[in-house]
């Protein structure tokens, strides 16, 4: 067990400076035999860095990490309600948990994340999962001890959810699972409720980080050894601006990218609406901000993205696409779709293909629509079948892939820059990493390249990985 002064980290972390008491409370129960946790997180990388700070919490009150859940005293599920079917997923794994609970009565079960703030969910887990002890909502995570403590103490499940609290919690503890690259949220919420979204009403308005508060943190990141940051937020071409901050999105990646140590900067995700020409100005001028960028458009009609409340249109998505595509030398680009959308016609479907064919993504993220209960389009009534919605689906997905591959064959015979994340999961001796174009590249190596930046030249090619030899 690591051995933490707790009194001199709770300084550094005064994001919990409420939380000492019950800090060390778990840390003196788990001193001689501590107890070991175990967190499956589903959805964004929002949840992923939620999660990276509910472990921070977990380590420094003494508990133990493991990746095997039959093994664990306490089991965190930390969810996603962007969609039903990855709700599913959660409630049947619950199932499984309540049999395991069964054999194994002292087990503690929390639900964290965006499905605790729905009301649906919380009546559902009232009625028929009254085994889970702490149900925590994503504006509750600074009580998060405190929390456990009376989830600890007490027989009935503790919730602490529909918290409207939009504030912005700096300094908790993370366990970071990448040494490579990190992931640092800018902002939080969003405003923009499209109609078929969720995310508004689970992870409430939006708000914007200080700019010296992300700086001290990738600064922080950097001196341990992180190479890559990815910018997270909602609309991160919105930043600041609840806020009124001098400093916009373009000015925030400019200060970034004067830290010394760092190698590259990312950002996810671009809304087309309030994406600006000097944005993508910076991205070709700064020289570590990686020239690729994720613009969801949703859809390919303007009749769809009129009623799906996206505020622009394919005229002017396509013309930050070509200024783009103009302006930033060796531009790749990804999105994501909805597919199924009510009222969705043949033709809206066609007039997608042809923005895919003119626009060129190296990645299309398809989403079949999913309702959602509590949004506008819930209740629209020109819902489309399930068979229909698959038949596009797989349509949309054939065209996306052999754009992708056809993309992909481009690399042939190039060098490309590769910097190195780890060994490859899936082959003994092969290292993976990503061009700055987002594009994974496999090739053998020692392990003393992982953080490192190589060359590499490609000899195969996949749709959506490339194999190539290391270039001394
Ligand atoms: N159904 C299907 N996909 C959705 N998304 C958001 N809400 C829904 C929904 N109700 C998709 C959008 C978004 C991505 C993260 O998830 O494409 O960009
Ligand atoms: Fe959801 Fe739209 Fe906000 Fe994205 S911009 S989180 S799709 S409401």
């Amino acid at each position: 067990m690591k051995l933490i002064n707790i009194e001199t980290n709770m300084a550094e972390f005064d994001g919990l400076k409420n939380q000492t008491e019950f800090m060390t409370y778990f840390r003196n129960e788990n001193m001689m035999n501590p107890q070991k946790y175990f967190i499956e997180t589903w959805g964004c990388q929002m949840n992923e860095h939620d999660s990276e700070n509910l472990s921070g919490m977990f380590d420094l009150m003494g508990f133990i990490r493991t990746d095997l859940k039959e093994n664990a005293d306490v089991v965190l599920y930390n969810t996603c309600a962007v969609r039903e079917k990855a709700e599913m997923k959660v409630f049947g794994n619950l199932g499984h948990l309540k049999n395991l609970k069964g054999r194994k009565p002292d087990l503690k079960i929390i639900v964290s994340g965006c499905m605790p703030e729905e009301d649906v969910t919380i009546e559902k887990f009232k009625k028929e999962y009254k085994f889970i002890d702490l149900v925590i909502g994503t504006h509750s995570y600074q009580k998060f001890p405190q929390l456990l403590k009376e989830a600890y103490l007490n027989d009935r499940t503790k919730y602490d959810i529909n918290n409207k609290e939009d504030i912005i919690i700096e300094h908790l503890p993370a366990n970071r699972d990448y040494n490579v690259k990190a992931f640092v949220n800018i902002m939080h919420g969003c405003n923009n409720f499209c109609t078929y979204c969720i995310v508004p009403y689970t992870r409430g308005r939006e708000r914007s980080r200080k700019p010296e508060d992300i700086i001290n943190e990738i600064n922080e990141l950097v001196n341990n050894g992180v190479k890559e940051v990815t910018l997270l937020g909602q609309n991160v071409n919105s930043y600041g601006r609840t806020e009124k901050f001098d400093v916009d999105f373009a000015d925030l990646l400019e200060l970034v990218n004067n830290i010394e140590g760092l190698e590259r900067i990312r950002f996810m995700t671009s809304h087309p609406k309030d994406m600006t020409f000097k944005l993508i100005d910076y991205v070709n001028k700064l020289d570590k901000v990686c020239e690729f960028m994720h613009i969801p458009v949703q859809a390919g009609s303007n009749n769809l993205l009129r009623r799906m409340n996206r505020n622009y249109t394919v005229e002017s998505y396509m013309e930050k696409i070509e200024y783009a595509k103009k302006n930033v030398k060796g531009l790749t680009l990804s999105t994501d779709i909805i597919v199924g959308f009510p009222g969705e016609t043949d033709e809206d479907v066609d007039s997608l293909i042809d923005l895919f064919n003119y626009v060129k993504y190296d990645n299309v993220f398809t989403f079949i629509y999913s309702k959602r209960k509590g949004t506008p389009a819930n209740d629209y009534e020109d819902q489309i079948d399930n068979h229909i919605k698959k038949e596009r689906f797989n349509k949309i997905l054939e065209v996306s892939n052999n754009i992708a591959k056809e993309n992909s064959l481009q690399y042939m015979g190039k060098t490309v820059e590769v910097l190195v994340e780890g060994p490859s999961k899936n082959t003994e001796g092969v290292l993976t990493g990503k061009t700055r174009g987002f594009k994974t590249v496999n090739f053998e190596g020692e392990k003393d390249n992982i953080g490192k930046l190589v060359n590499v030249e490609i000899t195969v090619c996949n749709s959506f990985s490339l194999f190539g030899k290391i270039i001394k």
